[in-house]
């Protein structure tokens, strides 16, 4: 039975934003069960009845952490901007909201999004909706470049550790700003009343919001910033790729030290998102937990090279052509017995955290006992004791988790009354 997106807007779905944990309705249409299954329940939450097997190709959406930021950027340019494969979920949603609340004026259709800040008049965007998504924190950086100062709430986001903004605060406090934090507020003007100037500044951990937030900052100050031990994730390089389209100078976008020239003004440009490397590694972990094979489409290969090294490891079967990926976990193909194996989550290159959740389902299944240490964010095991009830034999202490997988003739994850 195909399961169609007609299908899923019969089943009470009546806030459809709880569909976006990763990620749109229309993906779920192009992957088929190959026996019909028994539960499907969207209210808002999922039901679900394991046991099939999956099938089908599936259309990897525009990255959602990409177009966050890209979003952010648009306030820096004049003129209007249009974004291609923007992905539509709650997250994109709610930062258009912001740029709303600033006084841009924005139209969306079919996955195109443009885009015009030139009548943005406010510098504090809505605290609502900053607090509901980490990203939205990152208009910071454009705000204040482009006006000199910035009233911006702390930002929400997944509940996986303490989050805090310290890097931000003193990466623009290098490029000439007094920041003060208060009332879940923090207030930024630039120092000597005009703009930001060029520094340099170098980040205590690569992170990656900061590490955007700042670049943004320095497009627009005076002079050089030189940024190091930044973040390497390909959705730094898609910004650096947005915001060089729309006239800024940066250099060593995927290195760990960004060089920018400052510029007086940028203009809005056109750009295509590139596809979200979390959404097409949580399908290849589909396709393995099921013992399925599926493809998906487009996929950069190297954004998910760690997983498609583990998955080899695992057992399954990996062919690339083009922009395509199918992932095979057949037991006719590929031999019954999936292989256990470690984990550590870390910055890009490294094994993304955002996958971490989703890989110790399939450890669960495998041969073996696994590892997975989490060290990119301190409180990112809460999904262990969810699957624990489902009978998962996972042992948790601090940020590892050994996870015991199938025995001989046995299911690892059984479950429990
Ligand atoms: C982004 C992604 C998120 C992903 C994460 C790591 C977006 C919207 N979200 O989140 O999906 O899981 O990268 O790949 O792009 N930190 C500090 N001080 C700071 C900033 C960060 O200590 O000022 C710490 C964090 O607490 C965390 C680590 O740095 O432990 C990494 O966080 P960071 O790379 O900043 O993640 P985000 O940008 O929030």
């Amino acid at each position: 039975m195909a399961l169609s997106s007609s299908t899923l807007c019969h089943q009470n779905l009546t806030k459809p934003y709880y569909i976006s944990f990763h990620k749109q309705p229309h993906i779920l249409s192009h992957l088929q069960f190959q026996t019909p299954p028994k539960t499907l329940t969207l209210d808002p939450k999922f039901t679900i009845t394991g046991g099939c097997k999956l099938s089908g190709h599936v259309p990897i959406s525009g990255s959602k952490n990409s177009a966050l930021s890209i979003l952010a950027a648009t306030l820096c340019c004049s003129g209007t901007s249009k974004l291609h494969g923007v992905p539509n979920l709650s997250d994109t949603r709610t930062m258009a909201s912001i740029l709303r609340s600033l006084g841009a004026e924005i139209e969306a259709c079919n996955g195109e999004m443009w885009i015009n800040a030139d009548g943005v008049g406010s510098v504090e965007p809505c605290p609502e909706d900053i607090g509901k998504i980490r990203g939205g924190f990152f208009v910071i950086g454009p705000l204040l470049a482009r006006f000199g100062e910035a009233v911006v709430a702390l930002p929400g986001g997944c509940d996986i550790g303490t989050r805090p903004v310290d890097l931000y605060i003193r990466g623009l406090r290098a490029l000439g700003a007094i920041v003060e934090l208060g009332d879940g507020k923090v207030r930024a003007q630039a120092a000597n009343g005009r703009g930001l100037v060029g520094g340099r500044f170098r980040l205590d951990h690569p992170s990656v919001g900061a590490t955007e937030t700042l670049m943004m900052a320095a497009c627009m100050a005076d002079g050089v910033t030189v940024l190091s031990n930044v973040a390497k994730e390909p959705e730094v390089i898609d910004l650096a790729r947005f915001l060089t389209g729309s006239g800024a100078c940066v250099e060593g976008a995927g290195s760990d030290t960004l060089y920018i020239k400052g510029k007086n003004q940028l203009h809005g440009s056109e750009c295509i998102v590139p596809p979200d490397r979390i959404e097409a590694g949580t399908f290849m972990l589909a396709a393995a937990i099921t013992r399925s094979s599926i493809s998906m489409s487009p996929v950069i290969p190297s954004h998910v090279a760690c997983l498609i090294d583990k998955l080899l490891a695992a057992g399954c079967k990996i062919t690339c052509a083009h922009d395509t990926l199918e992932v095979s976990a057949v037991p006719d193909d590929v031999g019954d017995n999936l292989q256990g194996f470690d984990v550590r989550t870390c910055p890009f290159p490294g094994f993304p955290t955002d996958l971490q959740p989703q890989t110790m389902v399939l450890l669960t299944t495998c041969n073996g006992s696994s590892i997975v240490e989490e060290t990119v964010f301190e409180n990112r095991m809460g999904h262990v004791r969810e699957l624990q009830k489902l009978g998962a034999r996972i042992q948790v202490c601090g940020s590892t988790a050994v996870i015991c997988g199938k025995e001989k003739g046995r299911v690892g994850c059984r479950r429990s009354n």
